[in-house]
């Protein structure tokens, strides 16, 4: 089966709706809210709902957070472009989000793959017009117990899957988004990216990318009328989580994790950060002296599995 490349892969469920937030005063007078709480969740001022998207994008939508925002979006009227390298797992996503009433448009590419996911990207996009892109592909590890390297290439491998996989994700969509001044990109980093991690040095590196370049983005862009959400979650139960051994201080379900992502996502929230607790804890070790925090670090038994070759 041809997951990506039938006939005409891209054909629009229905005419984009845009993320277009109510509250925006030049769209919708009568809606506009400055809650100050919603502010103080790091809503962008002004914006607390966004209107529903219709063409949505999310790229590691074949397992944990990826499929279970997918299957949350899919929905009648909704159009959504899968992505993810394996095609069983791929197959599955699309039944379940068809059988929520979506038009799927699966696309098995490796995010490393600029260029395929380009092209992808731009199809999937003339079919009708992309209001939401979730990079939310990522793989990690880290160095085995007791040991002090990461496995063969994996500490390069997370860079180029979670950092570079995620802006070959969003990179191709945003002179679209910029030419029609809408659109709303989210990018799933990591609580390790507010610390490095002994654990899991490359992964610490790739999510504190990915956090960098959706701060960036959305200080870029929200003046252009594009909403960046950066998601920075810690430990939820998924397969990845699986492969994580040791102290999950504060984990929480998967249900529990893709409902916070989503409700942050339909506010256009500036960050979803969760569980507040740990995203703390990590940001107080890196205020303390150097020393105290590696010590701190190096005190938790936890170390990553690498995950099985594609
Ligand atoms: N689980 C946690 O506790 C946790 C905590 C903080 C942040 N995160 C982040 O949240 C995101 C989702 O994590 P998860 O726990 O849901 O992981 P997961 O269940 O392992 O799912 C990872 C997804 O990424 C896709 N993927 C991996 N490499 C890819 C590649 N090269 N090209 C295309 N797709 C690729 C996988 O699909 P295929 O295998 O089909 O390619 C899969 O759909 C990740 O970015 C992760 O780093 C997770």
């Amino acid at each position: 089966m041809e997951l990506w490349s039938s006939p005409s892969p891209f054909a629009p469920a229905v005419p984009a709706a845009g993320a277009l937030c109510r509250s925006d005063p030049a769209s919708r007078p009568g809606l506009v809210s400055k809650s100050p709480l919603a502010e103080s969740r790091g809503c962008v001022p002004g914006l607390t709902s966004m209107i529903p998207p219709r063409n949505i994008v999310i790229s590691g939508a074949t397992s944990g957070l990826g499929l279970a925002l997918a299957t949350g979006y899919a929905a009648p009227g909704v159009r959504l472009g899968l992505i993810g390298r394996d095609s069983a797992r791929l197959q599955a996503a699309r039944q379940r989000c068809e059988a929520g009433g979506a038009t799927v448009v699966p696309g098995q590419i490796d995010v490393c793959d600029a260029g395929t996911l380009a092209t992808w990207l731009t199809g999937f996009d003339d079919g009708g017009a992309v209001d939401l892109v979730i990079a939310a592909a990522g793989i990690s590890a880290g160095p085995p117990r007791g040991q002090a390297l990461e496995p063969g290439d994996f500490a390069t491998r997370q860079i180029r899957t979670n950092l570079l996989g995620c802006m070959h994700t969003i990179e191709p969509l945003l002179p679209r988004l910029l030419a029609r001044g809408r659109g709303h990109v989210a990018v799933v980093s990591s609580v390790a990216g507010l610390r490095g991690l002994p654990y899991s040095p490359g992964y610490s590196a790739s999510k504190a990318g990915v956090r960098a370049y959706g701060e960036a983005l959305r200080a870029l862009l929200r003046p252009r009328g594009i909403t960046v959400s950066v998601v920075v979650p810690g430990f939820f139960d998924s397969p990845m989580t699986d492969r994580f051994h040791g102290d999950k201080p504060f984990m929480v379900s998967l249900e529990r994790a893709s409902g916070i992502v989503r409700r942050g996502l339909d506010r256009g929230q500036a960050r979803i950060v969760f569980p507040r607790l740990l995203a703390i804890g990590l940001q107080a070790a890196d205020l303390l002296p150097a020393w105290l925090g590696d010590r701190i670090l190096r005190a938790v038994p936890f170390h990553i599995v690498p995950p099985e070759p594609a």
